[in-house]
């Protein structure tokens, strides 16, 4: 049942996305829709879009009356991971090569910042009601996603990152779309401003264990993630993992911790001595735990909002989802 809603409004978003790019075809040698069109091809979850439109059908609308927003949270989405690919230096996405490393790094700028511009046309077309407030919350998003991806990039050569700055810097990478995500659905429905900002609570929740699930799987997942396995080790991120590990290694281990930092060591061996760390010192066990602590938060904020039946069991479910995804 919550199954066959998720593949219902995937199918949905997937379906709005081919006809809206559309309009903007790829020739043969084009070097600025082509990149678009090959990244939104190879798949992803459209789990953002999905939210912005069960959460209108949650506010008791058809999908459809969402559907701009939901495309301009996926090609939104989508624009970040294109940049994020160069920033990460990061040779796969969805299983395949990402866009700077078929094309080059000027493709992937020059087309994400094509897919920006697509993602706020997209926009336009909700309800004139609506738009000024969907406006200014889309923007906002897209400031704070810049500011947290710059916070990410910045940690790489900071030590001394702790578990708040850390939490902080996810909520603005990836969480505050995710809420965004439902809060614009639930505004498309004409949602009070009180539900609204439910909704968003809602989606900080669940942003912040998916990027916890995401950390997760960056070092202990399978090639069904279809990224480069240990990409954040190799980058010296500081994700939970690596923050936990190191304010609870001893001295040697900090030491230890040192000498692999940088890019000078061969990638296996550097991967496989992190990770061995991170499990001697229970990291993944702690990060397992306070993932579990902001699904627990997502309940608390779906009961404030009462959802109830069905919408109720497919948030759960969804919920579910995002901690035992293993892609
Ligand atoms: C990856 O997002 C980037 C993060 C915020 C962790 P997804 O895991 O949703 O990627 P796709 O769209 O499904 O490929
Ligand atoms: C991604 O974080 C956040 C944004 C794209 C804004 P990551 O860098 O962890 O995402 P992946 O692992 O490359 O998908
Ligand atoms: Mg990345
Ligand atoms: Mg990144
Ligand atoms: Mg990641």
């Amino acid at each position: 049942m919550s199954q066959a809603n998720l593949e219902r409004l995937k199918s949905n978003a997937d379906r709005a996305t081919e006809v809206f790019l559309l309009q903007w075809p790829a020739d043969a040698d084009d070097g600025l829709y082509a990149p678009i069109h090959y990244l939104m091809s190879l798949g992803g979850k459209r789990l953002r879009a999905v939210l912005t439109l069960a959460a209108a059908e949650a506010e008791g609308q058809p999908a459809e009356i969402a559907m701009p927003a939901a495309l301009a949270v996926e090609l939104f989405h989508n624009f970040t991971l294109m940049h994020d690919d160069i920033m990460d230096e990061a040779p796969l996405r969805r299983g395949q090569q990402t866009v700077h490393h078929r094309w080059d790094s000027n493709a992937a700028i020059l087309s994400g910042d094509a897919m920006f511009t697509l993602a706020s046309i997209a926009l336009t077309g909700l309800n004139a009601s609506v738009l000024p407030a969907a406006l200014q919350m889309f923007n906002r998003t897209a400031l704070e996603v810049c500011i947290g991806q710059q916070s990410d990039m910045a940690f790489e050569s900071r030590e001394n990152v702790t578990l708040d700055e850390y939490w902080n810097m996810i909520r603005l990478k990836t969480s505050v779309l995710v809420a965004a995500s439902l809060a614009l659905g639930a505004q498309a429905a004409g949602a009070s401003e009180a539900r609204i900002a439910l909704w968003y609570q809602l989606g900080e929740q669940l942003g912040l264990a998916f990027q916890m699930q995401d950390d997760l799987l960056d070092a202990f997942g399978t090639s069904a993630t279809g990224k480069q396995m240990g990409g954040d080790i190799l980058s010296d991120k500081k994700t939970f993992l690596r923050i936990h590990a190191w304010e609870n290694a001893s001295a040697a281990q900090r030491s230890e911790m040192n000498r692999w930092n940088g890019k000078e060591h061969k990638p296996q061996e550097k991967v496989a001595a992190m990770k061995a760390m991170m499990v001697d010192l229970g990291s993944d066990r702690v990060a397992r735990e306070r993932m579990e602590g902001c699904i627990e938060a997502a309940e608390t904020c779906m009961d404030a909002l009462d959802l109830k039946g069905a919408h109720r069991a497919w948030f759960e479910f969804v919920a579910g989802l995002v901690t035992t995804r293993q892609s």
